[in-house]
């Protein structure tokens, strides 16, 4: 989506180039997850058409569900192989990651930070990922790979927030005109559920990307260690966002990735179910590699 800033579908003034986009992206879109699935032999070498069919979904969706013949193979070169081979580089060196920069996703109660949330069972609400990192270092793309499901639970929903961003615009442009107010939402200065200290952080919602005109998204459903701008228009907003991630929408897909099942994504929302492991099976254990760039060619 390289469009010109002037034609930009998410230039409010510009309601043609909206509508024209709008259209494109609604007509035939997935409507279950099923349809977001695709088998792949090794998601370490992808062959040429199953890279096609992937980045189609890519393209369609901004996320798509492979289904790799490898088992519960604990090699992190699964996931940074999936994503190198759709332009995604520049990986994340979030402190928590293993020192490959990819993130072992366990209940780890020896762990350094057995409470924060991600290394527990404990359900995660509606979030993109690094929703608390501004200016240059926004999460664009993530790859998450499942090695071990857990004996029970651990479902994710899914939604392309382009979709989120139509939705909302089709109801109100005023609620995408707060969404965009670069003060809406701000993360004040602590240390977080992932154990990294930082400074405050304040930003807009939603985003155009200045280099490929695309739109990102920065959100997070939690209550707490979260404020949002005090005026109505934001408030009306914020509710309004709330209220479609919490309803039966038919672009939210609902599944559970198995072994050897992981999901590629421009950082879509999402949200995880709680789980339980049992004694009796491996641990749940989920990889996740994140991103600075967005996933090439979509
Ligand atoms: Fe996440």
């Amino acid at each position: 989506m390289a469009a010109a800033r002037s034609a930009s579908p998410f230039n409010l003034a510009d309601v043609e180039a909206y509508r024209r986009w709008r259209d494109a992206r609604l007509s035939g879109y997935p409507r279950a997850t099923a349809d977001l699935i695709v088998p792949v032999n090794d998601p370490r070498a992808l062959t040429p058409a199953e890279h096609e069919k992937l980045l189609a979904l890519v393209r369609k969706t901004n996320m798509v569900i492979y289904a790799a013949r490898v088992g519960d193979d604990p090699d992190k070169e699964i996931p940074r192989g999936m994503a190198r081979q759709f332009g995604l580089e520049r990986i994340n060196h979030n402190w928590l990651a293993d020192e490959d920069a990819v993130t072992s996703i366990t209940v780890n109660p020896e762990g350094d930070h057995p409470n924060f949330i991600p290394y527990t069972n404990r359900p995660i609400k509606w979030h993109t990922d690094g929703y608390y990192n501004t200016g240059a270092d926004q999460i664009r793309a993530m790859v998450l790979h499942c090695v071990h499901p857990a004996a029970e639970g651990g479902e994710n929903a899914l939604l392309d927030h382009e979709v989120a961003y139509i939705l909302l615009r089709d109801e109100d442009p005023e609620l995408i005109r707060a969404l965009m107010q670069p003060d809406i939402m701000t993360i004040p200065a602590r240390v977080d559920e992932e154990g990294v200290a930082r400074d405050t952080s304040t930003g807009p919602v939603f985003s155009i990307d200045e280099r490929t005109g695309s739109l990102h998204m920065r959100y997070t459903a939690r209550k707490r260690n979260i404020v949002w701008k005090d005026d109505s228009a934001s408030r009306a907003a914020v509710q309004r966002l709330e209220a479609l991630l919490d309803s039966d929408l038919p672009y939210i897909f609902r599944g559970r990735l198995e072994a050897g099942m992981g999901l590629l994504c421009n950082n879509v929302l999402h949200d995880r179910g709680g789980f339980s492991d049992a004694p009796d099976k491996p641990k749940r254990l989920l990889y996740r590699a994140r991103y600075f760039d967005r996933i090439r060619g979509s």
